[in-house]
């Protein structure tokens, strides 16, 4: 394993002031995004909407990587230029999601496992030659009565350390994603307290492992009540466990910690991770990587004028340079 460059693109990847996007929904994923704001679900539109994302000008200011999907790493500009060229003549770094999503949980009524493990270096191989530098793992877990269940957190746990040492062994960092779901009614404790036993559940099974962990980038949710419930964590409250859960449940020698935004509103996402830089030192990198939290405004606008490119990667370009500074503490509305 080579940890130098392992830590090297870490560092590249948590530099402040930037963070990384998200572009990785599945085909699936995407369609549906589509489907709701009347997008035609094709290949091509879904290339053209990659398209105007990856070559947005001045992105690279605020962006460190772009996380991928398997469809969209080997698509190319209108003009024939693979994006992954793009991005590598921005300085960007190359990410792409690997797991193949969620499926039952045998015998756990309702509850998912993420699959793909098997056939996973062959891919990440072909990926790495693609120009791939690190790479993204995500496993959800919804909040409910008696879930997630020991079984499910611990096979979970599992999972991500074989994923995450296959990725280290072929030089590429791993985002470990365990997303504890902003669905639900639940309480920002009960948040705290799921999240923080699953990320100590998750550490202990890749230290077993032999996992190199300032070689890994967790990502991960941050602490909040439910969507459903009618208490609204204030950012104060957000930042203040969120920073707690972190602190306490995550070896302070890991490369670096980045948020999904899970749901939240654009601006929520933003203050959040902007109180949480006002809280102190820090003892890891801290930044964003956002989908729907940077991509929401950008493809409505798209949805609305599909012609005008211009404006669509403004948008793009000012969510971006918001979220950069709230990655260090200085976003003002
Ligand atoms: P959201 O920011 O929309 O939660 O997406 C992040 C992500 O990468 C989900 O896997």
């Amino acid at each position: 394993m080579n940890k130098d460059k392992l830590i090297e693109t870490v560092a590249r990847l948590v530099a402040p002031p930037k963070g990384v996007l998200a572009i990785d929904e599945s085909t699936n994923s995407c369609n549906k995004r589509f489907e709701k704001l009347g997008v035609p679900q094709t290949e091509e539109k879904r290339r053209e909407y990659r398209e105007l994302l990856i070559t947005a000008p001045d992105v690279e200011k605020y962006l460190s990587g772009y996380i991928l999907f398997d469809e969209t790493i080997r698509q190319s500009t209108k003009n024939g230029k693979n994006f992954t060229t793009v991005l590598q003549e921005k300085g960007i770094d190359i990410g792409i999601k690997v797991d193949q999503g969620l499926v039952d949980f045998p015998n756990h009524g309702g509850e998912k496992i993420t699959q793909g493990l098997e056939g996973l270096k062959e891919r990440l191989q072909e990926y790495k030659n693609m120009g791939a530098t690190f790479a993204k793992w995500r496993t959800a877990y919804q909040i409910g009565e008696n879930i997630p269940s020991e079984d499910c957190i611990k096979e979970s746990a599992v999972i991500f350390a074989k994923y995450a040492l296959v990725c280290q062994e072929l030089g590429i960092v791993p985002f470990v994603e365990p997303e504890v779901l902003f669905d639900g009614e639940h309480s920002i404790e009960k948040c705290y307290e799921v999240t923080a036993h699953n990320l100590d559940i998750i550490f202990t099974e890749l230290n077993k492992m032999g996992v190199f962990i300032p070689g890994i980038i967790l990502k991960t949710n941050m602490v909040l009540a439910g969507k459903e419930n009618k208490e609204k964590s204030s950012p104060e409250d957000v930042a203040r466990m969120t920073i707690k859960c972190l602190t306490e449940h995550v070896p302070g020698f890991i490369g670096g910690i980045v948020f999904l935004s899970g749901g939240q509103d654009v601006e929520d996402a933003m203050i959040n991770l902007n109180t949480m830089h006002h809280s102190g030192l820090l003892t890891w990198p801290l930044t964003f990587s956002y989908s729907r939290a940077i991509q929401n405004p950008v493809l409505e606008n798209w949805a609305k004028n599909p012609e005008d490119i211009a404006t669509a990667q403004a948008l793009l370009l000012a969510a971006a340079k918001n979220n950069s500074e709230a990655s260090i503490g200085q976003y003002k509305k």
